[in-house]
């Protein structure tokens, strides 16, 4: 059975920064109680043309630049984000589009913040199972879009940006180990954007009631979180037959501080053992754990061979953990440039729209 390894990399966040004296501005609020109640100091706000597809192509082009993987070669393509696009089509597809990955699958995946455990898991169970050899997971916020910024509640936890991991089948043991996944719907309205759905499409009424907005219980879903993490991330080192000290980092979800102090504590372990970088990008949902772990690698914490757990939870609710250990890119020949691709891709895109609509005139023409 091969083993499925995370061979690339990469991240994209706006250059917009917003800091919490920005943010103080426009509701009652303050620098120090944000720093001291969630640790964040400033997150990332995409501009008007900046999307989960344009932010997810960035970081996946920089992933594959570190596989040293043509996005032709890819074969799936999984796009989790809690702000998509599009109700359909899926990001996913989008993002395929513009890297030009002409033989991949794609779809979206929608886990709330735990959508990058499970997406990774989806793929990394694919290459297990022998199905496919390559796949692209990415993680994409555009969240900013859907925070109320009158309500103080939410509007100082959340950020936008983008991460993505390369997996490739290989018969050399490591990868992926392990995941647990999670969820109970009996606290579904914990967290919730709930406006545009079926349930509530978009009315003058919706928006009047700022149902297009993120809604949150902020003290149960902290009293989840805390619940959660420790727990999820015994599990996938008990599925992996792990010890906690045989692993060498937790990357967790970078939602709260204090959440990841309550993990550190729970699992006895000291906070130098957690990858946190939450006080510079806030919470950016399904894009936090691989930020995270690029700036890791990228600054040589994280190192080959190392084991981590990756550890999740978000509106569902959701919760799960995946335990991995780290290889790095598969060493191959030739030096591949993705970003050369992009250009192909919108010649390739372009042209199959003009086929598509020739076709359409000449199909009405045989009616
Ligand atoms: N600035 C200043 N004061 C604020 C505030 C803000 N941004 N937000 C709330 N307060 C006030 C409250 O009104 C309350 O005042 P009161 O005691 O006079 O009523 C006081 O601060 C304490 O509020 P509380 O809601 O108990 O704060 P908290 O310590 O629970 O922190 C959150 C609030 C939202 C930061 C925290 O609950 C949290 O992080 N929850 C988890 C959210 C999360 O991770 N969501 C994403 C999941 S993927």
């Amino acid at each position: 059975m091969p083993y499925a390894h995370i061979t690339g990399w990469g991240m994209a966040v706006p250059e917009n920064i917003l800091t919490n004296d920005d943010i103080s501005k426009m509701v009652e609020t303050n620098d120090a109680w944000i720093r001291e109640r969630t640790g964040i100091h400033e997150r990332r706000i995409a501009r008007d043309n900046e999307f989960p597809s344009t932010l997810g192509v960035e970081a996946s082009i920089n992933a594959l630049r570190v596989a040293n993987l043509r996005p032709t070669d890819l074969d799936l393509i999984i796009c989790t984000s809690s702000s998509p696009e599009y109700i359909f089509p899926a990001t996913a597809c989008l993002i395929q589009d513009q890297l030009g990955a002409r033989k991949a699958g794609a779809f979206d995946l929608l886990a709330a913040c735990t959508g990058f455990i499970y997406a990774l898991n989806m793929a990394a169970q694919a290459i297990r199972s022998g199905s496919i050899k390559n796949a692209l997971v990415v993680g994409s916020e555009t969240l900013s879009r859907f925070v109320d910024w009158k309500d103080r509640n939410t509007c100082i936890l959340f950020g936008d940006g983008a991460g993505a991991f390369v997996l490739q089948a290989s018969e050399q043991p490591g990868g992926v180990l392990s995941a647990v996944m999670h969820s109970d719907g009996s606290g579904a309205d914990l967290l919730t954007l709930e406006g545009g759905g079926s349930r509530y499409p978009a009315t003058e009424a919706t928006v009047r009631e700022g149902k297009h907005y993120i809604q949150m219980d902020g003290k149960e879903v902290f009293r989840f979180a805390t619940r959660v993490m420790a727990s999820a991330t015994q599990e996938a080192l008990d599925a992996a037959g792990l010890t906690i000290e045989q692993i060498q980092w937790i990357i967790p979800h970078q939602a709260n501080i204090r959440i990841i102090q309550a993990a550190a504590r729970g699992l006895k372990l000291p906070m130098e053992r957690f990858i946190v970088n939450l006080e510079r990008y806030g919470n950016t949902s399904t894009a936090s754990i691989p930020i995270a772990m690029v700036e890791a690698v990228e600054c040589g914490k994280i190192k080959p061979g190392e084991k981590l757990v990756m550890v999740g939870f978000g509106g569902g609710l959701t919760w799960g953990a995946l335990a991995a250990e780290w290889t790095g890119p598969i060493p191959s020949k030739g030096h591949v440039r993705p970003e050369q691709y992009r250009q192909f891709a919108r010649l390739r895109s372009l042209v199959r729209r003009a086929i598509r609509f020739i076709e359409g005139l000449l199909y009405r023409r045989e009616l």
